[in-house]
C-alpha cells in the first residue's frame, strides 16, 4: 500500500508472524531509509530482510529502484501494475540479478495475466487478486472465490507450478480460512490493515474507514477516481475501488470532470483533506468490499495474530461439519 505502508507497519506484521511489506511510490530515498530502519531492528533471515517491498513498476523506472534492492536485498520484491504484462519479465530479470535470494511476486486479476506472466516472467509467487480488492485492480475481474481456482486450474493445466496467494475481501479469519481452502498458500490483506495503528494515513482517512458499512454499496470501482487530481496515469488494465463520496455521485449526476476537479481540488486543502466520512468528502478513500467488517483501530500484531487464530478455528469448526 505506496504511502500507507511503511516500516513500522511492515515490521510489526513480520514481527507477529506474517510478511510486512513497505509500499513504495517514486520517492526511493524514502524507500531506502524505511529499508534502512528495518535493517537496525529486524534481523535478517537466510541473507534477507525478513519483510517486502512493493512497486507500483508503471511509475518507477528499474534503475533507481535495483541499487536499494541489491543493498537491502527484501525477502520479497511484489510487483504491481506494469504498462504491459510483458515488462514483469525484464523486472524479474533485473531483480534477480541484483538479489538473487529475494523472491518476486506479482499481483494480477485475469486467468490470462496470470499465464502470460507465469510463462514469461517466472515469478516465485503469483498474488491472484480480486475484484473485491481495496486500491487498484484489474477493471475486468472476478471476485476472488472463483477467480483463484480458476487461474490455479489453467496455471496447473498449463504445467506451471507456482505457489498462489489471495487478495481481495479478505478482512478476517474467516476469509483468510476461505481464501485457503479455494487453494491458496497465503492470503494478502490490505483493507483490514488500513485500521492498524502503525498504517500511515490521514486521521480523517482512518476514521472514514471505521464508519464505512457495507463495502458493496458504499464501495465502487471506477477510473474516475485516478481523474481527479488531472488525466489518468494508470495503465488501461487499471480502476480502483474507493468509498463512495461526493466526486462519484456528482460524475453519477453528469458533473463534467473539470468541475468535479475544481471541487475536488478545494476539498483537499481543507483540514480533512476531503477524507469525511459517510461519503460526504471529495478524495479518493481507497478501500475493499470488506471494509465493513473493520470495526475499529488495533495494533497491527494484534490483527495478524487475531485473523491466524480466527482462521484456524473456523477451518476446525468447518471440518468438524463434514
Ligand atoms: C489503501 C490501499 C492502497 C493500495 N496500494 C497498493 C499499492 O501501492 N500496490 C499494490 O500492489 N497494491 C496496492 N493495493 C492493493 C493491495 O495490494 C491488495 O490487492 C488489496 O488491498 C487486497 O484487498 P483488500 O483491500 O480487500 O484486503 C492497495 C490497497 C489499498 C486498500
Amino acid at each position: 500500500m505506496a504511502g500507507f505502508a511503511g516500516a513500522d507497519l511492515a515490521m510489526a506484521v513480520t514481527s507477529a508472524g506474517g510478511l510486512g511489506f513497505i509500499g513504495a511510490f517514486n520517492d526511493m530515498p524514502n524507500v531506502a531509509q524505511s529499508l534502512d530502519r528495518v535493517e537496525q531492528n529486524l534481523e535478517r533471515y537466510d541473507g534477507v530482510l525478513p519483510i517486502g517491498v512493493g512497486f507500483l513498476t508503471f511509475v518507477l523506472k528499474s534503475e533507481a529502484v535495483m541499487p536499494i534492492l541489491s543493498k537491502y536485498r527484501p525477502a520479497v520484491v511484489w510487483l504491481f501494475a506494469s504498462q504491459e504484462l510483458d515488462d514483469y519479465a525484464e523486472w524479474a530479470r533485473l531483480i534477480r540479478a541484483a538479489t538473487p535470494q529475494s523472491q518476486v511476486w506479482i499481483q494480477l486479476g485475469s486467468v490470462a495475466a496470470a499465464l502470460q506472466v507465469a510463462q514469461r516472467a517466472r515469478p516465485d509467487a503469483i498474488c491472484v487478486q480480486g475484484s473485491d480488492a481495496g486500491g487498484h485492480g484489474f477493471e475486468q475481474s472476478a471476485g476472488i472465490i472463483s477467480l483463484l481456482p480458476e487461474v490455479g486450474d489453467a496455471l496447473a493445466a498449463a504445467g506451471l507450478n507456482v505457489p498462489l496467494l489471495a487478495s481481495g475481501g479478505m478482512a478476517d479469519g474467516r476469509g483468510a480460512a476461505a481464501a485457503l481452502a479455494l487453494g491458496a498458500q497465503g492470503v494478502v490483506m490490505g483493507t483490514r490493515f488500513l485500521a492498524a495503528s502503525e498504517t500511515n494515513m490521514h486521521r480523517e482517512y482512518r476514521k472514514a474507514i471505521l464508519a464505512a458499512r457495507e463495502g458493496g454499496v458504499n464501495t465502487i470501482r471506477a477510473k474516475l477516481f485516478d481523474e481527479l487530481r488531472g488525466p489518468n496515469m494508470w495503465p488501461k488494465l487499471y480502476d480502483g475501488r474507493s468509498i463512495v463520496m461526493a466526486s462519484w455521485n456528482d460524475h453519477l449526476s453528469g458533473m463534467s470532470i473539470e468541475e468535479i476537479r475544481r471541487l475536488h481540488a478545494e476539498a483537499v486543502k481543507v483540514e480533512d483533506r476531503g477524507f469525511a466520512a459517510d461519503g460526504k468528502g471529495r478524495a479518493a478513500i481507497w478501500a475493499g468490499t470488506g471494509v465493513g467488517l473493520v470495526k475499529e483501530e488495533q495494533a497491527a500484531a494484534e490483527i495478524a495474530e487475531q485473523v491466524r487464530n480466527e482462521a484456524v478455528a473456523v477451518l476446525a469448526k468447518t471440518r468438524s461439519m463434514l
